[in-house]
């Protein structure tokens, strides 16, 4: 049966400190609604996708990120726009977890995205990749809404989201998603 409580893994796409992605994911943290908690779960450990070393056994960081993924009842992501798609070191963490194709930890997952770049794009082109890759490990994506953000650097300031309304923005999500994610484990459950 569903739980009233739900967990959800934030992962930001980006390994800067100051990441306006990760701020994003941490707005999210202190800022979730009742009846929703969220853990970030950082990428600077997981090393670049190699089948050789897979075929060895996942390496320690990557076995957290399944098991942390597993444990979860689902997923937010926060990704940068690099060059018009998401950050390489979101696709390479989605990459590692996708295995083995089609029954990975992410098939039947929940997840919602986020994003946010220092430019006027909001992230539309990696959010909609996003949407678009996550389709490809069979994860439960909400396709809509995704929120994205331009010019992070006016609500964003070393790492901490100041804006009031873009922190409303990231509590709206949130609710939308936890309302996904319930309808997501009543269906799982009905089954
Ligand atoms: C290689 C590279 C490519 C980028 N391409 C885009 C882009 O296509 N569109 C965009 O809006 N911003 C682009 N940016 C700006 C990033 O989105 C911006 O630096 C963002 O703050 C990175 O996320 P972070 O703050 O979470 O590290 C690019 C930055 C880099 C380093």
């Amino acid at each position: 049966m569903p739980s009233s409580q739900i967990t959800l893994l934030g992962i930001p796409g980006s390994l800067r400190e100051h990441s306006f992605n990760r701020a994003l994911i941490q707005a999210a943290v202190d800022n979730a609604p009742e009846g929703v908690a969220i853990e970030m779960f950082l990428l600077h450990d997981v090393p670049l996708y190699n089948a050789d070393v897979e075929a060895q056994g996942d390496p320690a960081p990557v076995a957290r990120l399944k098991r942390a993924i597993v444990e979860a009842d689902g997923l937010l992501l926060a990704t940068p726009q690099y060059n018009g798609s998401v950050s390489g070191v979101l696709k390479n963490a989605l990459d590692w977890a996708s295995r083995p194709a089609f029954e990975s930890v992410l098939a039947g997952k929940p997840a919602a995205i986020m994003g946010a770049t220092t430019g006027r794009s909001a992230t539309a082109k990696a959010r909609e990749d996003l949407v678009r890759l996550l389709g490809l490990t069979r994860s439960n994506v909400m396709a809509t809404p995704t929120l994205g953000f331009a010019n992070a650097g006016e609500a964003i300031d070393e790492g901490q989201l100041h804006a009031e309304d873009v922190k409303q923005q990231i509590r709206e999500l949130l609710s939308e998603f936890a309302v996904f994610v319930r309808g997501h484990q009543l269906a799982e459950a009905a089954d």
